[in-house]
């Protein structure tokens, strides 16, 4: 019997919710066995019960499959209101941020299929910081185990997809100690992987070599600021932030959510691309088929792939950020079309 799938849904803030619903619009269209379990999280949420998640949360979070979340908002006027996301993370120990950026004919500035392995849990983001009379401080971890892991799942990642070079981002002539473990714990991890090239480059160049040569990277490993800014940059490549999805893998549960942040700009106007929450329902749905050895699953995920990309660079149908006049709902329903086709020839 195909297993049945428990899978949470988290709406989230500004344009979180439109683009939810475009998911689960095509979520049956795949065909497979799923409950799916709402979970209430976010800005909004906290406006009507003055909490930021409901309660029992995190124990239903780790008893589900999976989980799909729209963004969440963090203001930046208030200190007292910490990141959500943050929490989410810590919480479930989500410590890879696994983001792919695959170009699409006709739509990105270059050609070109590299990953961002972002470290999720550490660096800046533990949110540890202080006034000294007019000076702020704030504290930036960086530990073996999380360089490990973070690293050691890039190189597994590589190794399963046939990618042949991983390269660690770093600023280690600076940051001699904290960036120096990662970059060293890095190196370390490699040499388990002696059939994939590691290499480095300091974080600055980075950006630039991403913009001028996309198409020399395949696998990058980054501290978890690094990761988050080079992440936007390309999503500027790529062709709109609204095009990239993202998988967060813990040892636990895994959370799949679209790179960019709640777009409260173009909320409510039916605009909102919802394609970097489609790539992030198919990286969901690689998830699952590996975590269950489940090959239909993972057939779907290519299914749902493929569709996105048909719908981008044959039909074009694209919503304003791409340059397009089309709607979200219009998006959704030429990819439902897609998969339904897909799957009705191959029956
Ligand atoms: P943003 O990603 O919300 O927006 C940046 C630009 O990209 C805007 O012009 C927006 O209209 C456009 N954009 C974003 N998503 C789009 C989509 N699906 N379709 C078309 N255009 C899209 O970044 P911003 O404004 O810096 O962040 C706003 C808030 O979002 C922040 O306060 C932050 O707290 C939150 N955020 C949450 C994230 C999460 O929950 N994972 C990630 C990033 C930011």
């Amino acid at each position: 019997m195909a297993k049945r799938y428990r899978i949470g849904f988290v709406k989230g803030d500004g344009v979180g919710p439109e683009i939810i619903e475009a998911a689960l619009e095509v979520l049956p269209h795949l065909e497979l066995d799923v409950e799916l379990v709402e979970l209430e999280a976010g800005y909004r949420f906290y406006e009507m019960t003055g909490k930021v998640v409901e309660e029992g949360f995190f124990e239903e979070a780790k008893r589900l499959d999976a989980i799909i979340k729209g963004p969440l908002y963090t203001p930046s006027h208030d200190p007292s209101f910490k990141s959500v996301n943050v929490l989410i993370r810590r919480e479930l120990d989500l410590y890879a941020n696994v983001r792919p950026f695959k170009s699409f004919r006709g739509v990105s500035l270059k050609d070109f299929d590299f990953v961002i392995f972002r470290e999720n849990t550490e660096g800046e983001y533990v949110g540890v910081e202080g006034m000294f009379g007019d000076i702020a401080v704030s504290l930036r971890f960086v530990s073996r185990r999380g360089s490990e892991r973070i690293s050691r799942l890039a190189f597994f990642y590589a190794k399963a997809r046939g990618y042949k070079r991983v390269t660690a981002v770093h600023k280690a002539n600076i940051l001699k100690l904290s960036d120096g473990l990662f970059r060293q714990t890095f190196f370390n991890v490699a040499e388990s992987f002696p059939e994939i090239v590691a290499d480095e480059v300091i974080v600055d160049t980075a950006a630039y070599a991403l913009v001028k040569n996309p198409e020399k990277f395949q696998v990058l490993v980054t501290p978890n600021l690094y990761g988050d800014i080079l992440s936007d940059l390309a999503g500027g490549l790529l062709g709109s932030l609204g095009l990239c999805g993202s998988a967060l893998i813990g040892d636990v549960v895994g959370v799949f959510e679209p790179v960019h942040g709640v777009a409260y700009d173009i909320a409510g106007k039916g605009v909102a691309n919802p394609v970097g929450m489609l790539i992030a329902l198919k990286l969901m749905l690689e998830y699952l088929g590996q975590r269950y050895g489940n090959l239909e699953t993972l057939r779907k995920a290519e299914v749902l792939e493929n569709s996105i990309r048909r719908v981008l660079e044959v039909r074009r149908v694209w919503t304003p950020d791409l340059g397009g006049q089309h709607g979200t709902r219009d998006v959704v329903a030429a990819v439902v079309e897609e998969v339904s086709d897909t799957l009705r020839q191959t029956r």
